[in-house]
């Protein structure tokens, strides 16, 4: 199969409408998305992505007609998170409506939901004019992808098309909190920090379940985000190897085979998953990420660099 890259957005959701499987870019990740309601496009996305069946996929809407389309009923703390964050990085679940097929959400009763807020997703989910499966565009067990070259490193002869789009503008996943429950419960950090969930709902919570005991959260008992390479959270740098590879904040005493100095945390988590796949492509075998405090965005940033080290 020939793989269409295209940066028009209507190219795009017409190749989908007929079936195709197709990857776009949003403010978080990338997505590889088929119609929602088609069992058969969706079945696809497990397939090609190397997806465990019991494993759900976010849908992606572009107004809060589909929303409503898909789920039971919004709860107050919902309907707040949803005015607060919609559209942005933040996915909530919710309890499922009788229109979804069972294959989206791994035979769940519920449903995760998300309006990205990147304009390109937006015309591309408004051409679709259907509520778009998607879960991140990366083989299983992969760093998610934040740009449409690293979508074709995974996917390129193995799916229909790649919407062009910029880099991603946060480099992480979005925020997963379950609103089906009171109070909400965070499944899994992301772009918007629990602190700013807290400002408009309080009660929010991190799950506290240990991941492989959430029947809630199922994707997190996989293994996520992992390079090829061995990942180490660095604590400071004496005993280092500086012919590996580095990724922090600090600047090192001397410099790495291979290193990326972040300006922020933000341009941190922006550049972790792209720079685990540079230093794979470069064959490094070891890769330092530097320890960062756990609060803001620093809590999910840290989520991946220790699922990366998990071997
Ligand atoms: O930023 C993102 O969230 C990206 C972009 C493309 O939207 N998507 C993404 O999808 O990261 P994925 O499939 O890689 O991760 C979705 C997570 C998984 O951990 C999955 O288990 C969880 O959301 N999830 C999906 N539906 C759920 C449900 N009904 N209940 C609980 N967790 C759910
Ligand atoms: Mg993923």
């Amino acid at each position: 199969m020939k793989t269409k890259l295209t940066r028009s957005p209507k190219v795009a959701a017409q190749i989908l409408l007929k079936g195709g499987i197709v990857a776009f870019p949003t403010e978080t990740v990338y997505g590889l998305g088929a119609s929602l309601f088609d069992e058969a496009q969706v079945q696809k996305i497990f397939l090609v992505k190397g997806r465990p069946s019991d494993n759900p996929l976010i849908a992606h809407v572009s107004n809060f007609h589909e929303l409503e389309l898909l789920v039971r009923s919004i709860p107050p703390h919902a309907e707040q998170l949803i005015e607060a964050f919609f559209p942005g990085a933040l996915t909530i679940v919710l309890p499922k409506s009788k229109y979804v097929p069972a294959i989206v959400t791994a035979n769940l009763e519920t449903i995760a939901i998300r309006m990205p807020s990147l304009n390109l997703t937006q015309t591309f989910l408004k051409e679709c004019g259907t509520p778009v499966a998607a879960p991140s565009a990366n083989l299983s067990g992969k760093p998610s992808s934040t740009s449409w070259k690293a979508v074709r490193e995974d996917f390129d002869g193995k799916i229909e098309c790649i919407l062009k789009g910029d880099e991603s503008e946060f480099g992480l996943e979005s925020t997963v909190v379950d609103c089906s429950v009171s109070p909400p419960v965070v499944l899994r950090t992301g772009a918007i920090s629990l602190e700013e969930l807290q400002r408009v709902v309080p009660e929010t919570q991190l799950s506290t379940s240990p991941a492989q005991h959430a029947p809630k959260s199922p994707g997190m008992k996989y293994r996520h985000y992992a390079p090829e390479a061995e990942v180490k959270i660095l604590e400071d740098f004496s005993d280092v190897d500086y012919k590996s590879a580095y990724i922090g904040i600090s600047n090192p005493p001397k410099p790495f085979a291979h290193q990326k100095v972040c300006c922020s945390l933000s341009d941190y988590a922006r550049s972790l998953y792209a720079f685990f796949r540079e230093c794979d492509a470069h064959q490094f075998k070891r890769i330092y990420c530097e320890r960062v405090p756990e609060r803001g965005l620093g809590l999910a940033l840290m989520d991946r660099i220790r699922k990366a080290a998990e071997k």
